[in-house]
């Protein structure tokens, strides 16, 4: 295994600047964008093995995050991409379904105990999207339950609760209220409305497990108050447990919605639920049909066939196990660094061991994106590269070495940011900012910003 390094980010800033010309945000995910990296420090990847990745730089960093957490098993995750590679030498989109669809809709319904059918697509919040409109239909109502937690869709209902609704009316949103995850009151308080069709929420984030009681207290309550319950397993699924959180927490939703770790980073998305609810977007029913789930790509061979595999190896193996290894590991190993630096209250590392986050805290031990913005800025120079210290089973113990010891130098500039009060002088760009927010500022493009200047590359 070579050593992780950085020689500089030349090429990668010249072809950022191309992909700001060419891309709103020059990427194709906001998370993705350079405002979430240190100013000029955004590299451009060319590619990946295990948790390993280089940019066009030639730059070789440990990688987390993983694809916004979608490859649990590793880059190039051998056994999947062979695969993908047999199901497209014999062509990928048809006109009626394939075998493909049963075996992987079997493989799915084999891993997911509590749902009786399920519908793939390529994208997480087609899915979430479907489930609430499904559970409209169902219900009659109008009225949404959302936890408040980070995302579930990129469609109007759910962007118009957010920091960026610009371009969607209010009345799409009138309808839909936050609740507070693990605050049952705050729950039942929307569902006494009687008009609530559903209630969507993420069992469990990286930062939030569950209180005793509160799933069954949400699966109790929308029982009693006729509202269906959707689990969003666009995260959990896979990195909890095979079986999603679910599987973990014990109770069963109406209805989930998966995608991320079902095919280790290759597009495909899934609803999954119970057959009375299923069954509306089907031919089995004598009720108003609900238009469920139906594209050009649902049942396209590369994500299902990547889909059967990662199953296949969820069977085989134990990649959960071996992602919370690693990051139990990775979170000793900088937690103690941070404490042995007296830093202790200022960088932790927090969260699920599959599912890390790094808490950066000024001088006042509050959050920071300044502080932030230095601690990723300083990871990068030393070969580690995430926004997060999400793993996946693909993370050797030589990795974990390598990022504790960037983890551990980057502690020197950013203890000397915390003993000063400011980075002042040790940033060398803007903060980065939040992904969903109302305007560009404060990372705005600017002519003299090696992000925004509009020249080509040479
Ligand atoms: C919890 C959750 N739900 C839904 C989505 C939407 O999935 P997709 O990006 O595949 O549309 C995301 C994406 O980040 C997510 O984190």
């Amino acid at each position: 295994m070579t050593r992780p390094g950085v020689s500089g980010f030349d090429r990668s800033n010249a072809l950022q600047r191309e992909l700001h010309r060419l891309i709103p945000g020059g990427a194709h995910t906001y998370a993705r964008g350079s405002d979430q990296y240190p100013d000029s420090m955004a590299p451009v990847l060319s590619r990946g093995r295990g948790a390993r990745v280089w940019d066009v730089d030639g730059n070789e960093y440990v990688e987390y995050g993983m694809g916004l957490r979608s490859v649990t098993l590793g880059h190039a995750f051998a056994p999947v991409d062979d695969a993908v590679r047999a199901a497209i030498s014999d062509g990928v989109n048809f006109s009626r379904p394939t075998d493909l669809e049963l075996h992987a809709a079997g493989d799915f319904l084999d891993l997911v105990p509590g749902a009786d059918m399920v519908k793939f697509a390529k994208n997480g919040s087609d899915a979430t999207t479907a489930a609430v409109r499904l559970a409209r239909a169902v219900t009659g109502r109008t009225g949404v339950a959302v936890a408040q937690q980070p995302f579930f869709s990129v469609d109007d209902w759910f962007i118009g609760t957010t920091d960026m609704p610009a371009g969607i009316p209010a009345a799409t949103t009138s309808r839909v209220r936050r609740f507070r995850y693990n605050d049952l009151p705050s729950l039942e308080e929307i569902l006494l409305d009687g008009d609530t069709a559903c209630v969507i929420l993420e069992a469990a984030t990286g930062q939030a497990e569950p209180a005793p009681g509160f799933l069954e207290g949400v699966r109790e309550l929308c029982t009693r108050h006729g509202a269906l319950l959707v689990f969003d397993e666009m995260i959990t699924g896979f990195r909890w447990s095979a079986h999603g959180a679910q599987g973990v927490y014990g109770v069963t939703p109406d209805l989930s919605t998966w995608g991320k770790g079902m095919g280790n980073g290759y597009a495909i998305a899934a609803l999954a639920g119970r057959r009375e609810f299923m069954e509306l977007g089907g031919l089995n029913t004598d009720r108003e049909r609900v238009f469920l789930l139906s594209t050009t790509q649902g049942p396209e061979r590369v994500g299902l066939a990547a889909f059967r595999a990662v199953a296949a190896e969820y069977r085989r193996a134990d990649p959960v196990a071996a992602m919370e290894a690693a990051g139990t590991a990775l979170a000793d190993g900088v937690n103690s660094a941070a404490r042995a630096a007296g830093l202790g209250d200022h960088l932790r590392v927090i969260g699920r061991a599959s599912c890390l986050v790094f808490l950066t805290c000024d001088t006042e031990r509050a959050p920071s994106q300044a502080f932030r913005t230095l601690f990723l800025q300083e990871l990068i120079t030393r070969g580690v590269l995430g926004q997060s210290f999400v793993t996946s089973a693909a993370h050797t113990a030589e990795d974990i070495d390598r990022t504790v010891e960037a983890a551990t130098a980057a502690l020197g500039p950013y203890g000397d940011a915390v003993s000063a009060g400011s980075v002042d002088g040790l940033l060398r760009g803007r903060p980065v900012a939040p992904a969903i927010r109302p305007y560009a500022a404060p990372r705005r493009l600017r002519q003299d910003n090696d992000d925004s200047s509009q020249q080509r590359p040479r």
